[in-house]
């Protein structure tokens, strides 16, 4: 028997407010087993390293059992656990020794679809239009005279129609690929399945979720044709002309998940919400709703003085009119990382350094995914190799978010760097990357890991980093500076030459200040 995991962490209504998440990308972590695939074993044997590099939460993206269509995001049960990742009593090990080492555990809930393969959508298919079976899903009569065409001209984010004909004539929506069929909202028995999934999970001791497409399930009345739309972008936000998402609807299931969450007191839930438009997105945040929502302005966001100062802005405008900090976000499982968008190479993780110092400076929670304590950066792969069924969607034009899904090096100088016992890996690992495992950079003072646990320790417990909110202060050309309300300031150089440190005490700076400058596509963090 495991402790109670309620008990081992004290309860704290906002512990969430100012946290640091680390995303686990499950495939992708540690393989406990040999297999090649990440699983919750592999997580587990790692947690020692989570708690050193000093992160308060983890968000572990789905581990239910599924068919993998989209790797995990296609949920046969919401309720139980993958073989291949492991089992229950692997997940309340994992969710105990976590919260032993002060780590709490959210997990992915993916309320806007099911699998194919879940119980529901396999009677929906056997079951006759019209029918209760039916009628969890978005089953349609086509149109054209023989209903050969879809029922309107919704695309697929993955590419294609949105709408799959089955058997006998009818159409079913699937907003993603079509082994994820959207569940129907305004059913009730979907809502009340959610709970149930939510409790499932509530009970055994998670402290809370990162919802998925928090911005879909909410479909119009009628489901009318959309403006036309040359291509979806992956997840991107399309905007108001977009009916497949952000409907008002939507914020009727979230008041259900948060009176759940309510319920078991100091648990939360983020939301990827793609909504650019403020106060559209600050309605997910109402005080019955949402507590944190993504701000993905940083993970689109160029290496530039204005777009990084815009992203900060923006995203603080976004929540400044409701209960929620901001939450902040450099690169995830669905984006290319980073280090490659900033340049790759030195260069990228030059910047990469500097981009965790803001990051971690900026008030708020703030995700890190698994690998941006590395400095890793995307991998090309062959097409051979390549699994995301945007691959296969998109007739093999976009190669979709396979080369930000690559396995983390762990030790060691050959693939699969201590991943693995074995050196095959679901994604093939590359050569030369020796010099980005823990184990070679740990005992680095300057290695991007080194700085990663220093800034957590120094957010963990300066003062200096007290307050909500920042003033932007004066920086010379090519920088941007602010303080917070603690005295923290940080001062980020993109103006590609060498700039005077400020007046103020050091407390940590992304590359050597030598001569008491501070180099080019560098950040520092001052005590002024
Ligand atoms: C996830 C993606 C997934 C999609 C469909 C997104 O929010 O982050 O990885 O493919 O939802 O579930």
């Amino acid at each position: 028997m495991h402790p109670d995991p309620h008990t081992v962490l004290p309860v704290s209504a906002d512990w969430w407010r100012s946290a640091v998440f680390y995303q686990i990308y499950v495939r992708s972590f540690a393989d406990g087993n040999g297999d090649g695939v990440g699983d919750l074993t592999g997580i587990r044997s790692r947690l020692s390293y989570l708690a050193d590099l000093g992160v308060d939460a983890l968000w572990i993206t789905p581990f239910y059992p599924s068919p993998m269509a989209d790797h995990g995001y296609d949920v046969a049960d919401p309720r139980d656990v993958e073989p291949v990742f492991g089992d229950l009593a692997e997940f309340d090990a994992l969710l105990t020794d976590a919260h032993r080492l002060g780590v709490r555990v959210t997990i992915d809930l993916v309320p806007n679809h099911s699998s194919h393969d879940h119980e529901w959508f396999q009677a929906a298919l056997t079951a006759a239009p019209g029918s209760p079976e039916r009628a969890r899903y978005l089953f349609r009569e086509g149109r054209g005279p023989d209903g050969s065409e879809p029922p309107n001209n919704w695309p697929s984010v993955f590419g294609g129609p949105a709408w799959t004909r089955v058997p006998d004539g009818q159409w079913y929506l699937h907003i993603f690929a079509p082994e994820q069929p959207d569940l129907n909202f305004a059913n009730p028995e979907v809502v009340a399945d959610l709970e149930e999934t939510m409790r499932f999970w509530l009970d055994r001791g998670v402290d809370g979720f990162r919802i998925d497409v928090a911005h879909g399930m909410a479909k119009p009345e009628g489901l009318p044709d959309m403006v036309p739309m040359e291509d979806t972008g992956l997840l991107a936000d399309h905007g108001p002309g977009d009916l497949r998402f952000d409907q008002d609807g939507v914020h009727v299931v979230h008041r259900r998940i948060r009176a759940v969450l309510d319920e078991y007191p100091g648990t939360m839930a983020v939301g990827e919400v793609w909504v650019s438009d403020d106060a559209r997105l600050a309605q997910y945040l109402r005080e019955d709703e949402l507590q944190l929502a993504f701000n993905f302005k940083l993970l689109t966001a160029d290496w530039t003085v204005s777009d990084l100062r815009d992203a900060v802005t923006d995203s603080l405008a976004a929540v400044s009119g409701s209960p929620a900090p901001a939450c902040w976000v450099l690169s995830n499982h669905d984006r290319p990382r980073h280090v490659t968008r900033y340049g790759g190479g030195e260069l990228g993780t030059r910047r990469a350094k500097a981009a965790a110092l803001l990051q971690l400076a900026l008030p708020g929670a703030a995700y890190i995914y698994n690998g941006d304590e590395l400095g890793m950066p995307d991998v090309d792969l062959p097409d051979e190799a390549l699994q995301d069924p945007i691959w296969e969607r998109s007739g093999h034009t976009e190669r979709g978010r396979d080369a930000c899904r690559i396995p983390m090096p762990w030790s060691g100088s050959e693939p699969s760097y201590g991943f693995s016992s074995q050196a095959d890996t679901w994604l093939p690992m590359p050569a030369g990357w020796a010099a980005l495992t823990p184990e070679a950079q740990a005992a680095d003072p300057a290695s991007i890991q080194s700085l990663y646990r220093s800034a957590l320790t120094l957010r963990a417990s300066s003062p200096a980093f007290a307050g909500d909110g920042l003033d932007w202060v004066p920086a010379p050309d090519g920088c941007l500076a602010f303080r917070r309300p603690g005295g923290l300031v940080c001062l980020v150089n993109l103006s590609g030459a060498a700039i005077p440190l400020p007046e103020g005490q050091v407390l940590l700076a992304s590359a050597d200040l030598g001569d008491g400058t501070l180099p080019h596509d560098s950040a520092v963090w001052l005590q002024a």
